[in-house]
């Protein structure tokens, strides 16, 4: 082998190498393009190697030719593929993409015994009730005594509560409200107060210390017992959106009503045939109502010779168990977002 051969060859290795080298330190594709125009490019090394083909004779050209064709391929083979690992490289993380949807921020919804509320409200405010307030810190006065349950009464038992300091107890009902009302209100009153209450319930299913009632209160001349159910069975029928729901009332017995009446609804379920829901009775029980005692009247300075008027509360939650088809009452109080957002 000639000495020149032997120095084009050694060439050939070196460029082979030094090309090699650049393309694993290449960092993007506008480095690679340079090292691809600079190795095989018309005026690239490749080619300048080609043109030391004059140096050997004509016995070697074959080898030297065979040995610079390979060096094109390899090069432009190991070019080739550096590129595509660049051309398929992700887009930075950070990038920005204006033509992506925007992001929505999320959006809270009622809790559902607030939308509960605000359905009963509005029920009964297109039947002329106002909506009435009253505080969740109530005085012994207004929470018992002034509703006929004086001190040591037994029926105060049913309501133990959570007791303050002083004469003050966290309301065990909305029936204060009633009272309120009547005292800065002169008949004809027809009122609604929807709130929170408080009992000292060990939690179950059905029993929860915080909770929620609205009462109800209608004080006028010749004001009937008709009229009570009257306008709890219209309720009933609006809040199920169901015409053909209807309520029954039960003799039972409250200090500040007489006479008294627990009332039930016709199964929302079965509607009235009898299933598991309802114990197969057809019924739901819902709460209490009755015509306003005139000891109460006494209280608040009502003429009970010339006013009547009837009473009757309803358990929030209850309403919204049955509309939602919840089974324990404890989940309205969790905070669970997995269950709250469904509404
Ligand atoms: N306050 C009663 C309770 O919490 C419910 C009730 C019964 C309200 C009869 C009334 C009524 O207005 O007339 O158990």
């Amino acid at each position: 082998m000639s000495e020149n051969l032997q120095k084009t060859l050694a060439e050939i290795a070196r460029i082979e190498k030094q090309c090699q080298s650049l393309l694993v330190t290449a960092t993007n594709l506008q480095e690679l393009e340079k090292i691809k125009s600079d190795f095989l490019g018309r005026k690239g090394a490749v080619q300048a190697l080609f043109a030391l083909m004059g140096r050997v004779g004509a016995d070697e050209k074959p080898h030297l030719g065979a040995a610079l064709n390979r060096l094109k391929e390899t090069l432009q083979a190991e070019i080739e593929t550096r590129m595509a690992s660049f051309q398929r490289q992700p887009m930075a993380i950070d990038s920005f993409d204006p033509s992506l949807p925007a992001k929505l921020p999320a959006m809270g919804s009622l809790h559902p015994i607030l939308q509960v509320m605000d359905e009963v409200k509005q029920i009964f405010t297109s039947m002329g009730f106002r909506v009435e307030e009253g505080p969740e810190i109530e005085s012994d006065y207004y929470n018992f005594e002034a509703l006929n349950i004086p001190a040591y009464h037994p029926s105060r038992d049913m309501q133990d509560t959570f007791y303050l300091s002083g004469q003050h107890v966290l309301r065990t009902h909305t029936s204060p409200v009633q009272i309120r009302t009547m005292e800065t209100q002169k008949p004809p009153v027809r009122m609604i107060a929807p709130g929170r209450c408080f009992r000292k319930d060990t939690p179950d299913a059905t029993h929860s210390p915080t909770f929620h009632q609205c009462e109800g209160l209608c004080v006028d001349r010749g004001v009937s017992f008709a009229d009570l159910k009257g306008v709890v069975q219209a309720f009933a029928q609006k809040i199920f959106a169901d015409k053909s729901m209807r309520v029954r009332f039960r003799p039972s017995f409250f200090p500040f009503t007489e006479p008294s009446a627990e009332y039930d609804f016709s199964c929302i379920f079965c509607k009235g045939k009898g299933c598991r829901v309802c114990k197969n009775t057809g019924w739901l029980e819902i709460s209490g109502a009755g015509m306003v005692d005139p000891a109460v009247f006494g209280f608040v300075d009502y003429d009970p010779e010339i006013f009547s008027g009837y009473a009757f509360g309803m358990g929030l939650e209850r309403i919204a168990i049955l509309k939602y088809r919840v089974n324990d009452i404890r989940i309205f109080f969790e905070n669970d977002i997995r269950f709250l957002e469904q509404f």
